[in-house]
C-alpha cells in the first residue's frame, strides 16, 4: 500500500499547481469524470483528478482489496472482527430474497418475516385512533428515521412523527407538551436497549402517557436485538420488532429501526425506500471500478482527505428536506471511520476520515460559504441537487435553487482573478492604491474542488439510492484505510466517566480522583443549582 500512497501523492504534487478549470480543456471531460446508475448522475469533473490519478486511486482501491472485502460483506463473513459480527444491513433490503448466509444459516427467511410484521403493524397504526409518533431513540436509533421522515414528508400520510433523542430533558418536555396521551404511540428504538439517554426518555414517556391517561401496555412498542430487555421494560412480544447483531446502529434505518418512517409514508412507499437500497447495492457489486458509483465518490473523497490534505468534507443538499442529511452523514462517517489503527492493531498509514459538515442549499450561502470560497483551508464541497421539486407551483423556487446549486460549484472551481476584481473596482471609480486594496478583498483564488449528484425527484427510491451509496462510499474508504468501519470504540471513554461522574453531580460522591478543572466545575455548578 505504501507505493500506491507514494504514487498518489507524487501525483498531487505534480498537479499542485494546475487550475481544475483547464482540465476542461481536453474534450469530453465532464462526461469521462461522471458516471450514472439509473437516473443518478454523479459528476466528479469539476476536481483535480484527471486520468491518472483516477487510475492510481483505482490502483490502490484494488491493492486494498475492496473487491474481495465487498463480496466479503455481502455473503455474511464476520469482517466486522473487533466485534465478531458479520456486517449485513444490505440484507435488509434485500427484496429479492436471495439467500444470505451467516455462519451457514439463510437469515433472508428471518428478515423478510420481521419486514412483514413491520408492515402489518404499520398499516394497523395508521388505521387506528393512533395521531402521533414520537421515535424515543439516539445515534443510529434516531438519526436515520428522522432524516427520512423529513426528506420524504411529500409522501407523508399517515400519523405525525416526532424524534426525541437528547437525555436533555428539554427535548422530551418539548415533544410531548401538546400531544394526546390517550393517541401517541411511543417506539422505543435501541438496538442494545440499555442505552442512558434513551431508556431514561422511555422512562420519562411512559411516566407522562400513565400520568395523562395513557395506556402504556398498549401505546409502546420496540425496536431491540435484547427482547429480554424489552419484555422487562414491558413491552409485550408482538410489540417487539427484533434485528440481529449483524446490523449496525448506524445501517440500520433499512430495517425495524425505519418502522416511525414506514408508519408515517406507509409500507409502499418504504418498499420503494428499499428498493432504492437494493438497486446501489447491485450497482455496487456488479459494476466496474471506473463506472461505480460508490467506489468513485470514496475515491474522491480518499484523493481530498487523504492525498491532498483537505481536513473537512462539505455535504450541501439543495434540499430543504435533507437538512438532517450532513448529521446523518456525520455519524455515518466519523463513526465508522474515525479510527485510530488497522485492523491488524497497527497505527494507520495515513490520516483517517474527515471531519464531515455541512447544511441545505441556500441557506449555507448565508452563513459559511464567504469561507468555502475565500478562506486559506480547502473544503470540498459535496453538491446534492434534484431536477424537480414536489411543489410544481413552485417551480419557479426550484429553478432558483438549481441555479444556486451549479453557481455555486462554478463559482469554486473558477473563481476571480486579481485583474477581474481590478476590472470591476475601475468600473465602480476606484483608482490607484485603493483600487488595488479594494480589489485583492473581491479575489477569489478557484480551483476549490467539489463533486455534484443529481437526479430527478427526492422520492423515496432517490432517498435509498443516496443513503446506500453513502454507505458503500464509507465501506470503499474504510477498506482504502484499513481500518473497521462497523465498530465504535471511541465512544465508550465518555459513557464511562459520564456513570462514573453521575453520583459526583447528584451530590451523593466525592470528586475525589478527578482533575481540578473537572472537580472546579462540579463545584462550581452545586454552588449554583437551584434547591430540588
Ligand atoms: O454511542 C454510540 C452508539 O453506540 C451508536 O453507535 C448507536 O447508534 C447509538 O449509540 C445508539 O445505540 P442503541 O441503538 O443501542 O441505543
Amino acid at each position: 500500500m505504501t507505493d500506491h500512497w507514494n504514487a498518489l501523492e507524487a501525483l498531487a504534487r505534480d498537479s499542485g499547481d494546475r487550475s481544475i478549470l483547464s482540465l476542461f480543456d481536453t474534450p469530453g471531460r465532464a462526461e469521462d469524470f461522471s458516471a450514472q446508475t439509473g437516473d443518478m448522475l454523479f459528476d466528479y469533473s469539476k476536481t483535480g483528478i484527471d486520468a491518472g490519478i483516477r487510475d492510481a486511486l483505482i490502483a490502490l482501491a484494488g491493492a486494498a482489496g475492496v473487491a474481495e472485502k465487498r463480496e466479503a460483506m455481502f455473503t455474511g463473513e464476520a469482517i466486522n472482527d473487533t466485534e465478531g459480527r458479520a456486517v449485513l444491513h444490505t440484507a435488509l433490503r434485500n427484496l429479492c430474497g436471495d439467500p444470505v448466509n451467516v455462519a451457514g444459516q439463510d437469515v433472508m427467511p428471518g428478515v423478510l418475516a420481521t419486514l412483514e410484521r413491520m408492515r402489518r403493524f404499520a398499516r394497523g397504526v395508521r388505521g387506528s385512533k393512533i395521531t402521533d409518533v414520537v421515535n424515543i431513540g439516539i445515534g443510529g436509533s434516531d438519526l436515520g428515521p428522522a432524516m427520512a421522515a423529513e426528506a420524504l414528508s411529500p409522501y407523508h400520510d399517515g400519523p405525525r412523527c416526532h424524534f426525541v433523542s437528547n437525555v436533555d430533558g428539554a427535548h422530551i418536555a418539548d415533544t410531548l407538551r401538546g400531544l394526546d396521551a390517550k393517541t401517541t404511540l411511543v417506539i422505543v428504538a435501541s438496538k442494545t436497549f440499555t442505552t442512558i439517554e434513551t431508556m431514561t426518555n422511555a422512562r420519562t414517556a411512559r411516566a407522562w402517557m400513565t400520568d395523562h391517561g395513557g395506556d402504556p401496555a398498549a401505546q409502546f412498542a420496540a425496536l431491540s436485538t435484547a427482547d429480554d430487555l424489552t419484555a422487562d421494560f414491558g413491552i409485550p412480544p408482538e410489540r417487539v420488532f427484533g434485528f440481529e447483531d449483524w446490523v449496525g446502529g448506524r445501517y440500520s434505518m433499512w430495517g425495524p429501526i425505519g418502522l416511525s418512517v414506514m408508519i408515517a409514508i406507509g409500507p409502499d412507499a418504504f418498499d420503494a425506500f428499499l428498493r432504492g437500497g437494493e438497486a446501489m447495492d447491485r450497482h455496487f457489486r456488479a459494476a466496474p471500478f471506473e463506472e461505480n458509483l460508490p467506489v468513485l465518490l470514496a475515491l474522491t473523497g480518499i484523493w481530498h482527505a487523504q492525498v491532498c490534505g483537505h481536513a473537512s468534507r462539505a455535504v450541501l443538499p439543495y434540499d430543504q428536506r435533507l437538512t438532517k442529511l450532513p448529521d446523518y452523514f456525520q455519524q455515518l462517517e466519523m463513526e465508522s471511520n474515525g479510527k485510530r489503527v488497522q485492523m491488524d492493531g497497527t497505527p494507520v498509514l495515513v490520516d483517517s476520515g474527515p471531519v464531515v459538515w455541512g447544511a441545505a442549499g441556500t441557506n449555507g450561502q448565508h452563513a459559511f460559504y464567504q469561507l468555502i470560497h475565500q478562506g486559506t483551508r480547502v473544503i470540498p464541497c459535496e453538491f446534492m441537487i434534484a431536477a424537480n421539486g414536489h411543489e410544481p407551483e413552485l417551480a419557479h423556487h426550484h429553478q432558483l435553487l438549481i441555479a444556486n446549486c451549479l453557481a455555486q460549484s462554478e463559482a469554486l472551481m473558477r473563481g476571480r482573478s486579481a485583474e477581474e476584481a481590478r476590472e470591476k473596482m475601475r468600473a465602480k471609480g476606484f483608482t490607484g492604491d485603493e483600487l488595488e486594496r479594494q480589489a485583492q478583498h473581491r479575489v477569489f483564488e478557484g480551483n476549490r474542488p467539489s463533486v455534484t449528484l443529481s437526479y430527478p425527484l427526492l422520492d423515496p427510491f432517490t432517498l435509498g439510492q443516496i443513503v446506500a451509496l453513502y454507505e458503500h462510499r464509507v465501506f470503499v474508504e474504510g477498506v482504502i484505510l484499513g481500518i473497521n468501519s462497523f465498530d465504535q470504540w471511541g465512544v465508550e471513554l465518555g459513557k464511562e466517566l459520564a456513570t462514573s461522574l453521575q453520583p459526583v453531580v447528584e451530590g451523593t460522591a466525592p470528586a475525589d480522583g478527578k482533575d481540578g478543572s473537572t472537580a472546579q466545575l462540579v463545584g462550581f455548578i452545586h454552588r449554583h443549582r437551584d434547591p430540588a
